[in-house]
């Protein structure tokens, strides 16, 4: 079974924008892009679109690669005092020279879209979170759209990143998966991946998870979004996931596709989030 996260996408971006209308909200959010990775730049001009798609004050503000640390933390300050900003997300990875620490520190937590910012990502671990992250929460959706049975199953997460290994696994263990990280020293890869019932792979590593690191009808989750140098396609390059889609696809029982699985959710999810805080926002403020 394939794992359409792309026709789940457009579903759940209709019933945000739905549910924005209802509620009479226009939920604010703003992107800071810093310098010009390619795939970043791609990225939020989705997200650019996605939420005026959906009716959402939404914005992204691009500033040149030579910026500074301290012109990205004056402007989120200013954005932390707006209130017609309810999400701020700064687009990783950022230049070199800018800590992203100390910027994600610096957004207000009731408007991090992300749940970057260390309380936030504090009450996830502790299993009270406001917002969850956008790629992980989009996973759970699939597996949920899809009524896969968590309790008790063994998953296995390939990666341990901020954005996507360790919140995943957070969300997995709150549904009650035992759950094991597994990343790039993990002493045979393939033989833990194949202990999983559900396989998540966020490695960032081209076709790396092959047949030969799948069960048997495990459910195969791929995160993975990279972009491969290819002169003869007319981009210069396509994109591909972790898993090699075409040898997997034959022993799982169920798979996402990338692209068209997890990218499109994880977009749908920040807007899903920028709805969640603005909703809070104006229930504080009544
Ligand atoms: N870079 C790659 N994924 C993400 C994400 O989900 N949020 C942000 N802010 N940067 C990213």
């Amino acid at each position: 079974m394939i794992l359409d996260g792309k026709a789940l996408a457009a579903l759940e971006r209709e019933k945000i924008k739905a549910k924005a209308a209802e509620l009479g909200i226009k939920p604010g959010l703003t992107v800071i892009l810093v310098g010009e990775d390619p795939g970043s730049v791609s990225y939020v001009s989705s997200k650019e679109k996605v939420g005026a798609e959906l009716g959402f004050a939404s914005r992204a503000i691009r500033m040149p690669e030579t910026a500074s640390e301290a012109e990205v933390l004056k402007l989120i300050a200013e954005l932390n005092r707006d209130p017609s900003v309810h999400g701020i997300l700064v687009q990783l990875p950022l230049p070199a020279h800018i800590d992203e620490n100390r910027v994600i520190f610096a957004i207000d937590p009731s408007k991090d879209v992300d749940c970057f910012h260390p309380y936030n990502f504090g009450c996830l671990l502790a299993g009270n979170q406001i917002v969850e992250p956008c790629t992980p929460k989009g996973v759970m959706r699939i597996l949920d759209h899809y009524n896969i049975d968590l309790k008790g199953k063994r998953a296995v997460v390939v990666g341990r990143s901020n954005i996507v290994g360790k919140p995943v696994a957070v969300l997995l263990l709150q549904r009650h998966a035992t759950v094991t990280i597994a990343h790039s020293r993990t002493v045979d890869l393939p033989a833990v991946c194949r202990e999983a019932d559900i396989l998540v792979a966020a490695i960032g590593k081209p076709n790396m998870i092959g047949a030969d690191y799948v069960k048997d009808g495990a459910v195969v989750i791929d995160v993975g979004t990279n972009r491969v140098d290819d002169a003869s396609r007319p981009k210069g390059y396509y994109l591909t996931g972790d898993v090699d889609f075409q040898t997997v696809e034959h022993k799982a029982s169920a798979i996402t596709p990338s692209p068209g699985g997890v990218g499109p959710m994880t977009i749908a999810m920040l807007m899903s989030n920028t709805l969640e805080l603005a909703l809070l926002a104006r229930e504080k403020k009544v």
